[in-house]
This record gives structure tokens, sequence and C-alpha cells, in this order.
């Protein structure tokens, strides 16, 4: 085995642990505009947010289809078993935090069930189950690709301090087991039409549902009384939020690239170093 084999493959054999965090979002008085102090990019953020309770247990359920094929893989199993864990704690915490957004005075609820039904009851359903394995692995790369921004850059230090917890160990973790749901994929069917056909899926669903998340949020704020062409000339004007946005561009059009490569592995990028960096910081490594 060449050394670049063995590091991979010691890798991919590192565990997957599953901690529960509960954040104390109404103690730490999340405020409304968490993030830049301005509702433009809080909503867009809250948006994905929304999007992440319900499409996170669709990654299980698309994964747990598959369970007959992983049984004969201790390794793998190990792996899908902490990816579930993880999962299941994220939407756990998002799904609270969507609380306080309803606390605040965001009807989340008209969003959720036009989501809910388009994306699960419609989507999911007309689906055959190997097409919502590669959209999950898809999901799972795009996720990944946020994350590694999100802990490298410095744009979450505009976050207000819990919303930068929750956002930073979501990603870190999300980097942990970013490679689980590929790997299954690889094992059901590793022919790259149906890895292209996945992202194809991915993209044009989570782009549809993001913005529409996000522009009911906006709408909802415009009702409150807020101003919003004064906050959207305020983030434009913002050199960090502009940067991101041009960044945001490229990150996504690089990940599409690199997934399309006939030899893609989430592992060939090796940034789990960075994502233990995070979780070593807060005490957390191991669980
Ligand atoms: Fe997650
Ligand atoms: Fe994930």
């Amino acid at each position: 085995m060449s050394a670049t084999a063995s590091a991979e493959s010691t890798k991919s054999k590192r565990s997957i642990p599953v901690r529960a965090m509960g954040f104390a979002f109404r103690e730490a008085a999340v405020p409304r505009w968490w993030f830049f102090e301005n509702p433009i990019p809080t909503h867009i953020s809250n948006a994905l947010n929304l999007l992440f309770p319900d499409g996170e247990r669709f990654f299980i359920r698309s994964v747990k289809h598959y369970m007959h094929v992983v049984e004969n893989d201790p390794e793998l199993l190990a792996r899908v078993r902490g990816f579930f864990g993880q999962e299941g704690r994220h939407g756990h915490e998002h799904e609270r935090y969507n609380k306080l957004l309803q606390e605040q005075g965001y009807d989340l609820e008209p969003f959720l069930a036009f989501y809910r039904h388009w994306a699960f009851e419609v989507l999911e359903k007309n689906t055959p189950p190997v097409l919502r394995l590669s959209a999950t692995a898809a999901l799972e790369h795009y996720t990944a690709t946020m994350a590694e921004n999100a802990l490298k850059s410095d744009m979450l230090d505009h976050a207000h301090p819990l919303m930068r917890d929750l956002l930073r160990w979501h990603a870190a973790e999300e980097i942990e087991h970013k490679s689980v749901a590929y790997d299954v994929l690889q094992k059901v069917d590793p022919r790259w039409g149906v890895r292209a056909a996945g992202i194809a899926l991915a993209s044009a669903s989570i782009v549809a549902f993001w913005i529409l998340g996000a522009r009911e949020l906006l709408r909802q704020e415009a009702a409150m009384g807020t101003d919003l062409a004064a906050h959207r000339r305020a983030a434009e004007a913002d050199p960090v939020l502009e940067r991101e946005r041009k960044h945001r561009t490229v990150m996504f059009r690089g990940a599409i690239a690199d997934y399309l490569r006939r030899d893609f592995h989430p592992d060939q990028k090796d940034d789990y170093a960075l994502a233990r960096a995070y979780l070593e910081r807060i005490g957390r490594l191991d669980g």
C-alpha cells in the first residue's frame, strides 16, 4: 500500500463520535439579527437552518435503505452509525433553534409545510432509492464544502457567539462524516452517471428551497416594519460579506467540478485536521 493510500485508509477508519450539545439558545438571548447584526445575512443563514432538520432525517433514511449493503463491512457500518448519530443531533439542535425563531415572531409553519410536501412527499417518494442516496452524497459534499469555509474564514466572527458555536460544531462534524454517504454510494452503484444525476437533483433542490425559505423570512421581516433596503445597502457595503459573496460562487463552482471528476473521493481533500483542531479547542474531540 502506498503512503497516500495508507493515509486515506486511516482517515476513513477514523471514528465518528456522536456529541450531545444542548445549546442554550434562550438563555444566551440570541438576537433576531444574529449575523452581522443585519437581517439579510441572518435570514439567508436561517433559511438553511430551516432545511436542516428534515433534510438531515432524509439523509439518514436514504442511507438506511441500504443497510443490507453496509452490514457486511464493519468499518463502514461503524461510520454509518456515527453519521446517523451526528445528523440526528444536528437536526435536534437546529430544530431547537428554529423554535426560538418562532418565539421571536416568525411563522415557519407555512414554509416548512411547503418544503416537507414538495421535498419529501413528492420528490423523495417519486425518486428511486439509488438517486436519493446519490443526492444525499452530493449534499454531503456541499455541506463539507461550506463547513471547510465556515472553519477557515473569519465570517463566523460576525455571528452571535452561540450561533457561532452551533455552526462551527455542525461544520466540524460535517467534515468528520463527509465521506460516509459517498462510500455507501460507491458500494451500491459507483457509476459516474448516477453520481452526476445525484448532484444535479441535489443542486436544483437545495437552491430552490434555500431561496424560497430566505424570501419568506425576509417577507416576514419586512412585514414587521424592518427597512430591508437600508440593510441591503449596509450588507453590500460590508467588505467581509462582499468578499464571502464572491468567494461563494467560486467555491460552489469548484465543488461541482471536483465532484464530477471521475476519480473523485471526498477524502482527497484532507481537511480533517481543521475539524479536529476546532473540536479539540472546545474539548469535544472524542465525544
Ligand atoms: Fe449535519
Ligand atoms: Fe452531513
